[in-house]
C-alpha cells in the first residue's frame, strides 16, 4: 500500500489485443504487457451517491485530474495510503500512477460526471514480478468515503485482475486503518492477515469460487 512507483515501468497503453482470460494462462509474468485500453471495465455507478459517478480505467490523459485528486486529499488521507507526508506527487509518479499497461498494472478510477469527470476514487493492482500475485492500493478522496467505493474497488479489481491471470492480492496497510482493514475483512474473500509493528499485512485469493458472498457495497444494479 505505501506504492512507491519506480521510474522504469511506465507503459506504453497500445498496441497487442488483449490476452484471452480464465485460468489456463494463470503464469507469473515477468514484463508488462502491451493492450488496449480495456472499455469493458467501465461501469455507471447507479444508488451509490447521489451524483453521476462512473467506474473506468485510467488513462494516461487523466494526470491533470490525479494531481487535482491528491490536491483535495487530507494529510491524513494521504499519509494512510502512502505512510508518507507527500502534498504534492511529482511528475513520475503521476506518469507511473497514470500510464499503466491494463494486465500487470491496472488501475480504476471513480470520476463525478457532473463535476467535469473529477476523480473521487483509485484502486490499483500491480502484480509482484514473476507471481500470480497482485499488490493492492486504494484512496478514496475524504468527502466520498465511508460511501461503499472501496469496497466497490476492491470487487471490480478482483474481478479484472483474476481475468488477467492473477490469483491473489495481497496489501500492506497501517494498523490503525480500521476502514481499509474491513473492507478485506468483509470481502468474502478468504483473508490471511499477520502484523509488524505498526504494519498490518493482508493476502487472500481472488478466485471467485473461493469467495464466501460478494460485496457488502454491491448490488447488480449499482454496477451495470
Ligand atoms: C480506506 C479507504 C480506501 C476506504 O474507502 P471507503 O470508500 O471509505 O470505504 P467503504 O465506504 O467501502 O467502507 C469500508 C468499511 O470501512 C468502514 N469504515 C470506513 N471508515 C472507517 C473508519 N474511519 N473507522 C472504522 N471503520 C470505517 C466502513 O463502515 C465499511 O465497513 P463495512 O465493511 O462494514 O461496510 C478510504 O477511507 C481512504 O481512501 N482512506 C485514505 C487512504 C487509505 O487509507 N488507503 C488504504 C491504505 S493504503
Amino acid at each position: 500500500m505505501r506504492g512507491t512507483p519506480s521510474s522504469d515501468d511506465a507503459a506504453s497503453v497500445e498496441g497487442e489485443p488483449a490476452p484471452d482470460s480464465g485460468a489456463s494462462d494463470r503464469a507469473p509474468a515477468g514484463s508488462s504487457r502491451d493492450v488496449a485500453y480495456p472499455a469493458e471495465l467501465e461501469r455507471e455507478l447507479a444508488g451509490i451517491v447521489e451524483r453521476h459517478l462512473r467506474l473506468r480505467p485510467v488513462r494516461s490523459d487523466d494526470a491533470e485530474r490525479l494531481v487535482a485528486f491528491h490536491s483535495r486529499l487530507s494529510p491524513g488521507s494521504i499519509y494512510r495510503r502512502y505512510f508518507a507526508v507527500r502534498p504534492l506527487l511529482t511528475a513520475q509518479e503521476v506518469s507511473h500512477l497514470t500510464q499503466v499497461d491494463y494486465v500487470d498494472r491496472l488501475a480504476l478510477v471513480v470520476v463525478d460526471a457532473g463535476a467535469g469527470d473529477a476523480i473521487v476514487a483509485i484502486g490499483r493492482y500491480e502484480r509482484i514480478p514473476a507471481t500470480t500475485t497482485g499488490e493492492v492500493a486504494f484512496v478514496v478522496r475524504d468527502d466520498f468515503q465511508h460511501l461503499g467505493l472501496g469496497h466497490l474497488l476492491l470487487d471490480q479489481l478482483a474481478q479484472a485482475a483474476w481475468a488477467r491471470g492473477l490469483t491473489k492480492f495481497s496489501a500492506v496497510t497501517l494498523r490503525e486503518n480500521r476502514g481499509m482493514i474491513a473492507i478485506f475483512e468483509h470481502s468474502g474473500f478468504p483473508v490471511t492477515t499477520s502484523q509488524r509493528d505498526e504494519e498490518y499485512y493482508v493476502s487472500f485469493s481472488i478466485d471467485p469460487a473461493e469467495r464466501r458472498h460478494a460485496s457488502p457495497a454491491l448490488d447488480p444494479s449499482s454496477a451495470e
